[in-house]
């Protein structure tokens, strides 16, 4: 089979890493892809939103699926112009993306289907949004409705800070249309944790729990990013939870989207906060979670490929149950200095065949470019350097290791990844 895998990052490679396993795969096809993930795929001149140049390939080369990593594309409308065009596509349609593209949807879902989340009000004008922050105080989170990058949730600690928030989205528009609304909810407290499912909107396949790392800093300090480091299975979540989360947000949520007419087909990634009063969900992503795909799919032993072709035919309950590796693993991200702010590319890295030697390591790029046979930075994320031991705390520190080969010009990570769990 000839495969097209759409986007850039370390959720990407790895991606493009499992399917290249598969004994279905002939051809792998990655755009744009990366230096690392050309190891695995041919990489492609055609950026991950453009749809139209997209089209055009897999149907000229006779793509048999195409796998979408990133959100933008699906909540443009990817898949249902793939499947106009009568060609095979994982992932989401438009309106089944909008769980994700707009929170504001989201949150109506769930509170029409009574899916566990934090309690909230919806706004289309700042005044209102201020008069309520006033009368309700903080602490409470405020959301921009659309695709902000990660960017579009503060959560504020006092009033001062919610209105800010409230200001940079709906009067400065920091975020562009994504805040003509905004939500204010209820700031909920526990543990995190990364829940994925794949599903072709009847059957439902549960992937093995994870969990990320949001902040920059050790510790949860300092600003927000797209994931610092992740880890799987988290701990936190034992059977009897994962079974809860399954039953009151996943199956209610694909459920009622059914009711309202849409069927989702791919990836549903939930983000739930395990608080007090059971698991409540924080957000949707219609896509795999990156940083949490590297460390999950390398503990996976089934065919990915065979489970998204499956998905993406509405037969997956053709399928038997998920094979694991019982070990864990965990995923390290290197940035680059200044992320998630400004940061410089074009340094350098040493040390990746040596890491990537090492027994039970991978090294996914997400933001690295080969320039002859050296690899260059490339984007704020990296590295995701990624490994299995017998438990969580094995397989951070043997990642630590291979962590300790790399180098480049201005190179962070978080020391800490893990640490939460071993405890
Ligand atoms: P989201 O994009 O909605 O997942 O928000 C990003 C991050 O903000 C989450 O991973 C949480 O750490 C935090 N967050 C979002 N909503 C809440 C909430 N209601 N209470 C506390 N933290 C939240
Ligand atoms: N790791 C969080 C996300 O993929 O959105």
């Amino acid at each position: 089979m000839r495969i097209l895998v759409v986007g850039s990052g370390g959720r990407e490679h790895a991606l493009a890493w499992k399917i290249a396993q598969s004994k279905l795969a002939d051809k792998i096809f990655c755009a744009p892809g990366n230096g690392g993930i050309a190891q695995q795929a041919e990489c492609l001149g055609i950026e991950a939103g453009d749809i139209p140049r997209l089209l055009e390939f897999a149907r000229k080369e006779k793509i048999d699926l195409t796998v979408v990593g990133p959100e933008g594309p699906l909540a443009a409308g990817i898949v249902d112009e793939f499947q106009k065009a009568g060609l095979r596509i994982f992932g989401p349609r438009k309106k089944a993306a909008q769980l994700e593209a707009s929170k504001v949807f989201a949150k109506e879902l769930m509170a029409k289907y009574k899916v566990p989340t934090a309690d909230f009000k919806i706004f289309e004008d700042a005044g209102e949004a201020k008069k309520y922050l006033a009368l309700k105080g903080a602490p409470c989170v405020v959301k921009a409705d659309g695709l902000a990058a990660g960017k579009g949730v503060a959560v504020a600690k006092t009033a001062a800070e919610a209105e800010q928030a409230v200001s940079l989205m709906m009067e400065e528009k920091a975020f562009g249309a994504a805040g003509n609304k905004v939500i204010i909810e209820e700031c909920l407290e526990g543990q995190e944790a990364s829940i994925l499912v794949i599903t072709d909107s009847r059957e439902v396949i549960a992937l093995a729990s994870a969990q990320d790392h949001k902040r920059i800093f050790d510790n949860d300090f300092g600003p927000n990013t797209g994931g610092m480091g992740a880890y799987s299975p988290a701990p936190v979540v034992t059977a009897e939870l994962f079974k809860e989360i399954l039953q009151k947000i996943v199956y209610r949520t694909i459920d009622g989207l059914a009711n309202e007419g849409i069927e989702y087909r791919g990836v549903l990634y939930a983000g739930v906060m395990l608080t007090k009063d059971g698991p409540k969900t924080l957000e949707f992503n219609v896509r795999f979670g990156d940083p949490e795909t590297q460390a999950i799919l390398p503990r996976l032993n089934s065919d990915l490929l065979e489970i998204m072709l499956a998905a993406s035919a509405g037969k997956l309950s053709r399928l038997r149950a998920l094979e694991w590796d019982t070990r864990a693993c965990a995923c390290v991200v290197l940035a680059s200095a200044g992320y998630p702010g400004e940061y410089e590319k074009g340094k350098e890295i040493s040390g990746l065949e040596e890491a990537a030697q090492m027994k039970d390591t991978v090294v996914f790029h997400a933001g690295t470019k080969k320039s002859g046979e050296k690899f260059l930075t490339n984007g704020g994320r990296v590295l995701g350097i990624t490994g299995l031991g017998a438990t969580i705390k094995d397989a951070v520190t043997h990642t630590y290791k291979a962590v300790e080969k790399i180098n480049f010009e201005g190179m962070h990570y978080r020391q800490d990844i893990g640490m939460r769990a071993i405890k």
